[in-house]
């Protein structure tokens, strides 16, 4: 048996102070009943404690996806613009983002807890292939798919892996890439004379947004987090 607000700091939710805070203001239920009594004695492996309505669990390996839609910028706090954080129910809001998607790009982007995870997900050594659709200027060629493959050469001289370029039609292209430099797809398709003018993260890893509708948010299984970390 534990303290309720012992397991809400171990959940992550804020400091012993806000778990007070929060308790006060009636957000937490457990087994369905509002309870402000942080001294309440519960049985974490069966009671469901719930923060606005949204089931918590204490820290670690929890990821979530978000279908992050454009207007966003991925950052925990933001002085101009609304940031990602804000899109998460907020007993998701300690999560970190795991790497970044440009405020004007969409899809697949996921938040853990786990910051050995997150570390390993974000390493150029892991090569995750991220997988993208781009609607863009121009058409790519056959020339373009081979530079791609190659290992391209950006304008400012940084040098890219090797890529993947596959053509869908005129002015769409997928595009699957094993690093996450800054802008990485647009300047890619930049240097071969392509503007991207929208793009969609649709796969990371195994992982892809499935029916997940734009600006959903979902935990992950622990089956599918055994999959990132392969
Ligand atoms: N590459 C980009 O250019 N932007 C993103 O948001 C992700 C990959």
């Amino acid at each position: 048996m534990e303290r309720l607000d012992k397991f809400l700091c171990d959940c992550g939710i804020g400091s012993r102070s806000q778990v007070k805070q929060i308790l006060k203001s009636g957000r937490i239920t457990v087994d369905g009943r509002v309870t402000g009594d942080g001294s309440m004695k519960l049985d974490t492996a069966t009671a469901q404690v719930c923060l606005d309505g949204q089931p918590l669990r204490v820290r670690g390996r929890l990821v979530v996806m978000l279908n992050k839609p454009a207007g966003y910028v991925t950052a925990t706090e933001d002085d101009l613009s609304a940031t990602v954080m804000e899109l998460l129910p907020a007993a998701y809001r300690h999560l970190k983002p795991v790497g970044r998607l440009d405020k004007q790009t969409e899809g697949l982007l996921l938040f853990t807890d786990d910051g050995d995870l997150l570390h390993r997900l974000i390493s150029p050594k892991k090569e995750v292939p991220k997988v993208y659709y781009a609607r863009h200027e121009g058409q790519a060629t056959q020339a373009d798919v081979e530079a791609f493959h190659s290992g391209l050469t950006l304008r400012d001289g940084t040098l890219c892996r090797s890529a993947l370029l596959e053509p869908l039609g005129p002015g769409e292209s997928r595009i699957t890439v094993c690093e996450g430099k800054y802008h990485q797809v647009r300047r890619m398709m930049a240097s071969r004379g392509m503007t991207v003018l929208y793009l969609e993260r649709q796969q990371e890893g195994a992982l892809s947004l499935g029916n997940l509708p734009r600006g959903g948010v979902r935990e992950l299984t622990d089956e599918e987090i055994d999959l990132l970390e392969k």
